[in-house]
């Protein structure tokens, strides 16, 4: 059995990717922040050399959008610096290396899902310190690292331990909302954008496509992997009211003239396009697909 080093097992997509590990004849080594911060590279080093894994899977990232604004070095020892580390230390262990990207590395003017090959333009301080993360990745360890570009991430029952998910989010907000026969005048209105374009994917697709993925044989390099398809964010919103029965009313709110209320850029086109996956073989479900598991899931 091939031995994974998984850094972030608590999160959306490092819990899924330790259940599904032994399915592709996979034997994970988990490890939360507090047993391996990336930021401590002799610890990073010591558990390397300890484990010795044929690969390391980087999940962690320093990711609310806001908090990278406000501590770019932050956002860069995280998304950068512990990335270059990572890469670094795999290739002197002659270990594969896959770490995961960004929607928002993408400016989002293109006005149709990103493939692999367009060029990055980050609008904010996130996306440029994933974007370096990504060229530290593949410059320092090209002949065995993975890139792995995502968008929208929900999973497990809490989602990510920082910032939870969209779809739990709105779930919730709804519940906060007052009752239609209770509520005065537009007090029970729920807004959410309807300009941004994204491709939100279920953490199980992702855990099981990269799995695939890097079991199967293919070669290192940048790869997008998204459940099928775009939306808004305010179209996702409506299917999650559906599946969920929520009576609350959904409004549309389109930003794009006015800007974002925490005056941060963001793409507004940021779908993805699964292009090198799909050539091999590797096919995500649609994003009303995935959702409508996430929603079974949630019943258990
Ligand atoms: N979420 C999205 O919508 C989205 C969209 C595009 C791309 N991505 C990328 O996809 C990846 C996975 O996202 P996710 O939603 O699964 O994240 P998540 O649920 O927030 O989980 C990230 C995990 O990383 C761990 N972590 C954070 N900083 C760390 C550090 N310095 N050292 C070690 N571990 C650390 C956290 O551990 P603790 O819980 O122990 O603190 C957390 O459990 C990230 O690279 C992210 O940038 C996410």
């Amino acid at each position: 059995m091939k031995k994974v080093l998984l850094i972030g097992k608590n999160g959306q997509l490092g819990s899924q990717l330790a259940k599904d590990a032994s399915v592709f004849g996979l034997e994970m080594f988990p490890f939360d922040k507090e047993e391996l911060n990336i930021t401590d590279f002799a610890k990073v080093k010591e558990n390397i050399e300890k484990i010795k894994p044929d690969i390391v899977i980087n999940t962690a990232a320093y990711q609310v959008i806001s908090l990278c604004e406000q501590n770019p070095l932050a956002a860069m020892a995280v998304n950068f610096i512990a990335v270059a580390n990572l890469a670094r230390i795999c290739k002197e262990h002659h270990s594969m290396f896959v770490t995961y990207s960004s929607d928002y590395v993408f400016d989002g003017t293109k006005g149709s899902p990103n493939g692999e090959d367009d060029a990055p333009s980050p609008l904010q301080m996130y996306g440029l310190s994933k974007l370096a993360g990504e060229y530290a990745a593949l410059q320092v360890h090209p002949d065995g690292a993975f890139v792995i570009r995502t968008c929208g991430i929900y999973g497990g029952k809490k989602g990510s331990p920082e910032k939870g998910n969209f779809v739990l989010n709105i779930m919730k907000e709804a519940q906060d909302k007052p009752a239609p026969a209770k509520a005065s005048a537009g007090e029970e209105v729920i807004e959410v954008s309807c300009e941004q374009i994204v491709s939100p994917t279920y953490a199980v697709d992702l855990s099981r496509s990269t799995l695939q993925l890097i079991t199967g044989g293919a070669n290192p390099g940048i790869y997008h992997l998204v459940n099928e398809g775009v939306c808004s964010w305010y179209e996702f919103a409506k299917e999650i009211f559906t599946l969920a029965n929520i009576d609350k009313e959904l409004k549309p709110k389109d930003r794009s003239g006015q800007g974002f209320a925490d005056s941060i850029n963001r793409p507004i086109f940021s779908a993805l396009k699964n292009t090198k996956a799909k050539a091999l073989g590797i096919q995500l479900p649609s994003w009303k697909e995935g959702l409508s598991t996430y929603f079974n899931f949630l019943k258990e």
